[in-house]
């Protein structure tokens, strides 16, 4: 497209040494681990029964001298018992849904929201918008981070935002077509119901104003990919982030390599860990992701324990380090008859039936003390045969078998058949009873 790296600007720390930047980091990091200790009574606790002080740290390695902490460290602190500020001078909480029990909840002093605002800003620069630009927002707005936190870095470059929130299709397409705008920030799968939507009104969503689409919130893959990018006429790209860091940005792809997203590392340093010996790995290995917050206020956060499986990669349109898209998360693994299985592999096998739509639903069921996947998967053919619905069943099938190495049900289901998200889509339904 006709997207032009060169003529952006960057900030003088994405273009640092590697040594410039890791300077930088050391002396963040030994900041927050000080603050944390000496404000939060939680990471006082964890650090004296684990038999470490803050100046313990002499090298950005010896990070791996402190304790993890994990979702239910936050939970015990709930609602607000994790913040390093008296409430005053917290100016916003959001909240992260658990899947049980209570949310985990997070805070920003003004400050964390002018950092957020600024990291948010690089991030839909790096994505290819500058000022100027009209920045559908369509992640929800309240609680969840994804709304505002996109809405104050777009308003942040200069651009004008249209706040739009999830939900409510029909009004999507209809503001997308009167508004014009040049850029999407959305779920994934959201983003497909959006385009079912334009063709539902008979226009070709490819027609619209739209240029670049920033994509996160849940795992997606290149397939994916793909398919938006080729239905939208648009460059779509990835981001990430959590809550319990920030919120989305912690992470962005760079439109010119659209090779997985630059981790901000000024602000937040990464690490990926061995599952099971939670060790340390080195780059280019795949483990989980743990972050370490380097300047922020209200709610410092300690190598925190993401779930999200990937691995650290050199650094190629930035100086930091890139993450590779996420393949998982350690808890929401399927274990389907002692075959590992993730929801991102079966949609991958998904996109290469012809046929099949990427609107699809992972059921888990058990029978006797055997396991079953059933893939409830729509076709795109409005009169499906039953014939060519079973043909394409049994391609899919095929496709998991030998790639993935688990048999699986299949069920062809007709348009608009699976429950679609208003958010992140729920791609597993587990039944099994426990
Ligand atoms: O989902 C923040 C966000 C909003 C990111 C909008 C990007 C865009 P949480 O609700 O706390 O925060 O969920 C965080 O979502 O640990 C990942 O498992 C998953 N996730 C977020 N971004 C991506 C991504 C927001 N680009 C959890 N790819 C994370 C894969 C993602 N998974």
């Amino acid at each position: 497209m006709s997207f032009d790296p060169t003529r952006i600007e960057l900030e003088p720390i994405e273009k640092a040494s590697q040594d410039e930047l890791q300077a930088l980091q050391l002396q963040r990091l030994k900041w927050t681990l000080d603050y944390a200790y000496y404000n939060v009574p939680m990471y006082r606790r964890k650090f004296d029964e684990a038999g470490v002080h803050p100046t313990d740290l002499k090298s950005l390695e010896d990070i791996r001298l402190f304790p993890y902490t994990t979702k239910q460290d936050l939970r015990d602190a709930y609602p607000f018992d994790s913040f390093a500020v008296p409430m005053r001078d917290v100016v916003r909480v959001h909240a992260s849904s658990g899947t049980t029990g209570k949310p985990t909840v997070v805070g920003y002093t003004q400050g964390d929201i002018d950092r957020w605002a600024n990291i948010m800003a690089r991030s839909i620069r790096a994505a290819g918008g500058s000022s100027g630009d009209k920045v559908h927002v369509s992640y929800g707005y309240g609680l969840f981070t994804g709304g505002l936190g996109a809405h104050y870095g777009a308003e942040r470059l200069g651009c004008t935002v249209i706040p739009m929130s999830g939900g409510q299709t029909e009004k999507q397409v209809q503001l997308i077509r009167d508004f014009e705008p040049d850029i999407i920030m959305v779920t994934p799968s959201y983003c497909l119901n959006i385009a079912d939507e334009f063709e539902r009104q008979g226009v070709d969503p490819a027609s619209c104003s739209l240029r670049v689409g920033i994509f996160g919130a849940e795992p997606w893959t290149n397939a994916m990919r793909e398919e938006i990018e080729t239905r939208l006429g648009i460059d779509a790209v990835d981001i990430y982030g959590l809550s319990e860091v920030i919120g989305p940005g912690v992470a962005q792809e760079c439109i010119e390599t659209k090779d997985g997203p630059t981790i901000w590392e000024d602000y937040f340093y990464p690490e990926i860990v061995d599952v099971e010996s939670l060790e340390p790995l080195p780059d280019g290995e795949e483990g989980e992701l743990v972050f370490t917050s380097l300047i922020k206020e209200a709610m410092p956060i300690i190598r925190y324990r993401t779930r999200d499986l990937t691995r650290l990669l050199p650094g190629t349109a930035r100086t930091m380090r890139r993450m590779d898209k996420i393949t998982g998360r350690s808890d929401d693994m399927m274990i389907i008859r002692g075959v590992n299985v993730f929801p991102s592999q079966i949609e991958e096998m998904i996109l290469k039936v012809a046929g099949l739509s990427p609107h699809y639903q992972l059921e888990i069921t058990r029978e006797g003390n055997l396991d079953h996947l059933t893939v409830n998967v729509e076709t795109r053919e409005a009169d499906c045969s039953d014939a060519l619905r079973e043909q394409m069943a049994k391609e899919l099938q095929h496709h998991i078998k030998s790639l993935v190495g688990v048999s699986t049900r299949v069920s062809v289901q007709d348009i608009e058949s699976i429950p679609r998200s208003l958010g992140k889509a729920q791609r597993v339904v587990d039944k099994r009873q426990l």
